[in-house]
């Protein structure tokens, strides 16, 4: 079965398309999401290694004496092997009919603690693929990464990882992704072996045994074998059947892939793999050429959609700095959503009306960067020495376009932070502010501590700890950081702040985009302020909806 509805990648059948419809209909911008340790680094080694990106696996994360890592850059993510920043990898992917698509992969933190951050990006992609470790089934952060995804109504691949080794029955996680997130799941492959004893898959829309081979270490594509159904059996013997069987038991039950509900975010293709061994990979970049949505154009603050084919847009999505040592600049990533990109043009940045030169325009691939010539919807542009530009802003050209800011989440640990040198102080007020910029934190302020100590506040306490080592090693202005006895935060009215101000346990800030916060201790603190000022307004933190 083949999907009709999805944009197929380039093809010559039919009018030829204007040539900012036809890249845009070739390209696929996804990011993984999964909970950590679900295999999402050595998925990624994964698919652009059989894209042919690179030759062998381990280029892009660096773990256990692979090879040098190019997305993990920060020393501090080299020492705890997590990634913390978020990277754009472009490669292209011939599929196995022979056409060319652009894969525009969207690395995603992968702790719990940077899940804004990760909202962020998911602000730019048109589908994901939710990564599935086979012994452990849906973890918290994949559910809550899930969420997001829903909200944003972006499609979902679901790839159930790590099927090498002993895990639980396909069936069961099949139960269990319906139950827990209602998604249909309508698998494409199905596998042939149990958790721990993995021969292959077997493939549901051609009815082919695809048999995977092991290579050493890993560390090149695994050989695949496609076996007609008559020959399976004798191939992988009752391990053939047993799949057999159970792909007609889902046949049965409705399971099979359905392209308009795919689309509609109300189910969900399945496919096995063991990423660290390379099986299942061809097939996941299979799938996403084929099935996964390309590109349609974004909506605007007023609900209008620009088009693909629409002169040039794209917004912000992340800022990220300190990513070259040698040269500490910042770097703002650009998704376009409309036109052509060519290095040079003039934009405008719409929240402040004035022009943005883009002579510094880059593609990045982990650390390697090159000058960025000429990008198409779905793309992602790298902007550097961009100062002026924040998440969320909207650039553009020939006609305006506006596009809705990213909602900031609401915080949930604050500190305050102080210069350790007081000779620092210039540096101090550049590196705060640049965090700022960045959304690595938010910055709190109010008369009563003064502008020397601002108020730090985040999501998860590992943002505080970037914060404190970027301030130290990339501002030269060391910072100690005091936690406060704060754990809601909730915009309040300016009519109201002087009142909570006086209250116990509660504390009202401003932040520097002008929003007033009051935060309370606890959430029963909250409870106990709303019940006695029942006329008072105190908001919630947008968490999604973009
Ligand atoms: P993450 O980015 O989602 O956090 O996960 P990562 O790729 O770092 O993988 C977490 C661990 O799971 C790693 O083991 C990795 O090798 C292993 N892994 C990933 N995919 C598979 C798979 O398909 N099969 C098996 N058996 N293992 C897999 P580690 O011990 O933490 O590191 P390493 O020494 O293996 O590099």
């Amino acid at each position: 079965m083949t999907n009709s509805t999805a944009a197929g990648p380039s093809t010559s059948a039919g009018s030829r398309p204007d040539p900012v419809s036809a890249e845009a209909r070739r390209r696929r911008t996804f990011a993984v999401i999964s909970h950590p340790d679900a295999g999402k680094s050595t998925l990624t080694e994964a698919l652009v290694l059989h894209a042919k990106a690179i030759t062998e696996a381990g280029a892009i994360h660096g773990k256990s004496g692979r090879r040098s890592t190019v997305s993990d850059w920060m020393e501090m993510e080299k020492a705890r092997g997590i990634s913390i920043t978020s990277t754009a990898l472009q490669f292209p992917y011939i599929t196995q009919a022979g056409n060319t698509c652009v894969i525009n992969l969207l690395d995603t933190p992968g702790h719990a603690d940077f899940s804004e951050d990760t909202y962020r990006v998911l602000t730019a992609v048109d589908s994901a693929v939710m990564l599935i470790d086979a012994a452990k089934g849906l973890e918290p952060q994949t559910l809550k990464l899930f969420q997001v995804c829903r909200h944003r109504r972006i499609p979902i691949i679901t790839v159930v990882n790590k099927w090498d080794r002993p895990g639980r029955h396909a069936l069961e996680l099949m139960d269990e992704i319906q139950a827990e997130i209602g998604l249909r799941p309508t698998p494409l492959t199905w596998p042939v072996g149990i958790a721990g004893d993995f021969k292959g898959v077997l493939d549901r829309r051609t009815g082919m045994f695809i048999r995977f081979t092991r290579t050493a270490g890993g560390a090149t594509a695994a050989p695949e074998e496609h076996i007609p159904a008559d020959k399976a059996h004798d191939a992988a013997g009752i391990d053939w059947d047993t799949a057999v069987e159970e792909s007609e038991l889902l046949s049965a039950d409705g399971a099979d892939f359905d392209p308009d509900t795919f689309l509609d975010c109300t189910s969900t293709p399945v496919l096995f793999t063991s990423a660290a061994l390379n099986f299942g990979v061809n097939q996941l970049l299979d799938v996403l050429a084929q099935l996964a949505p390309s590109p349609k154009g974004q909506l605007d603050v007023d609900g209008n959609l620009r088009e693909a084919a629409a002169p040039f847009s794209a917004f912000v999505f992340k800022v990220q700095a300190g990513m070259d040592s040698a040269h500490r600049d910042r770097i703002a990533y650009a998704r376009v959503c409309s036109g052509t990109f060519e290095r040079g043009d003039v934009l405008t940045h719409a929240s402040t009306g004035k022009p943005f030169v883009t002579k510094y325009a880059q593609s990045v691939f982990g650390q390697q960067r090159s000058t960025l010539d000429t990008a198409w919807p779905g793309d992602v542009i790298g902007l550097a020495n961009a100062a002026a530009l924040r998440p969320g802003d909207t650039l553009y050209q020939d006609v305006a376009v506006q596009f809705p800011p990213i909602p900031s989440f609401s915080p949930e640990h604050f500190s305050v932070a102080r210069g350790t040198d007081p000779s620092k102080h210039k540096q101090f007020r550049k590196g705060i502010e640049q965090l700022d910029q960045e959304g690595v934190v938010q910055v709190l302020r109010s008369d009563r501590r003064g502008d020397q100590a601002p108020v730090l506040a985040a999501v998860g306490p590992m943002q505080f700890e970037v914060a404190s080592h970027r301030m130290g090693a990339e501002f030269s202005a060391p910072i100690a950081l005091e936690p406060l006895p704060y754990t809601v935060a909730r915009i309040c009215d300016p009519a109201d702040a002087e009142a909570l101000q006086k209250m116990a346990a509660v504390e009202v800030f401003t932040r520097t985009d002008g929003v007033m916060l009051a935060v309370f201790s606890t959430k029963w603190r909250l409870e106990t302020v709303l019940r006695e000022n029942p006329t008072m307004e105190l908001r919630e933190l947008v968490a999604a909806g973009r």
